[in-house]
């Protein structure tokens, strides 16, 4: 339990997610407001109902990935969607399905069926859309690919595509802040959540860098350079921005914009590898998921072969 929490009289109940009787047991007599970050497919929203039956405003956490663009492409496709101009939450989805939701095309389609199933509940059900969440915590931490290499003092960051890729960061401090939002007008309704500015990868590798106080050069590759090079996780060949409207119409204001939330996600990261000795970088992270980011061999043969041809 973080201590701020508990020092507010917070308490953690752990509970089996997909076994109603600890659900239940969990959430007793009732709540204000019961939020459900686990919530995959239509089986998991109807085990969610007779808890929100209990709760005076509740909130499913879907994704935009239910979003499909005009040729029928979602962010888990093959093929990359292209959306023209912010999603809004009235744009096309996916059609609901089953299957496994925890594959590129079960994914969305489950979430959609859930979403379904809350909706016409008629309870008071708050579905809400974020993109790519960053915060102290995540068990996935995006930005580690830029503050490891910051760590590391790389002399040089390398972005694919011109660093230009635009995948809606969402801040976990603003997606709280619309739960909370919600807590006190509860409804069924769809939302997205988005921070308020969308920053491209080289604005976000560029931010980190800044606020860890490091300077690098920006290797900004063409489309056609070595695959290899330049990974990082907001590529997109088309931008996927959220348009956030009803959330602002409903009241919400942002914690803040990109910039301004990351930064206690890099602290904690810096804090990590601290507290494991400084030099280590095994602080516990998806080692399978992050290495595809760390080719620093690949990137030093460039450096070497640009270095040569000047020579
Ligand atoms: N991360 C993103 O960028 C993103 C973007 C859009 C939408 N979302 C949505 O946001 C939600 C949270 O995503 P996330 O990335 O934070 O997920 P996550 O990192 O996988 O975290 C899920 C948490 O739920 C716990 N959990 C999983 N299955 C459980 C079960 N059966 N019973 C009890 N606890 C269980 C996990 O506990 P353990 O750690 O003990 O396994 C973990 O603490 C999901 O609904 C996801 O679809 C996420």
């Amino acid at each position: 339990m973080p201590a701020d929490l508990s020092r507010q009289g917070a308490r953690f109940i752990a509970a089996q997610r997909r076994l109603p009787q600890e659900l239940l047991a969990a959430i007793g007599s009732g709540a204000e407001l019961l939020v459900d970050t686990i919530c995959y497919s239509a089986l998991d929203a109807r085990t969610l109902l007779p808890l929100a039956g209990l709760a005076g405003s509740t909130v499913m956490i879907s994704s935009k990935a239910v979003y499909v663009d005009g040729s029928g492409n979602h962010s888990n496709s093959t093929t990359p969607p292209k959306f023209q101009g912010a999603i809004g939450e009235g744009h096309s989805t996916v059609p609901p399905g089953g299957g496994d939701w925890n594959s590129p095309e079960g994914y969305g389609r489950n979430k959609v069926a859930a979403e379904m199933v809350l909706l016409e509940s008629g309870l008071p059900v708050t579905i809400i859309r974020p993109s790519k969440i960053h915060g102290r915590g995540a068990s996935r931490p995006r930005e580690w690919v830029f503050v490891r290499r910051v760590l590391d003092k790389r002399k040089a960051v390398f972005l694919c595509a011109r660093g230009a890729a635009v995948d809606h960061t969402t801040a976990a401090v603003n997606l709280a802040e619309l739960v909370a939002l919600v807590a006190a007008k509860p409804g069924p309704r769809v939302l997205n959540s988005a921070d308020p500015d969308a920053p491209s990868a080289l604005l976000i590798a560029r931010t980190i860098a800044d606020q860890m106080g490091h300077h690098w050069e920006e290797i900004l590759l063409e489309e056609t350079a070595d695959p290899a090079l330049g990974r990082h996780p907001w590529a997109r060949l088309h931008p996927i921005l959220l348009d956030t409207t009803a959330a602002t119409t409903l009241g919400y204001r942002p914690v803040g914009d990109y910039a301004t939330t990351v930064a206690d996600e890099i602290a904690w990261l810096v804090d990590l590898c601290r507290q494991a000795g400084g030099a280590s970088r095994d602080i516990g992270l998806d080692s399978d998921y992050f290495q595809q980011f760390f080719d620093y061999s690949a990137e030093d043969a460039f450096l070497a072969e640009r270095a040569a041809a000047h020579d």
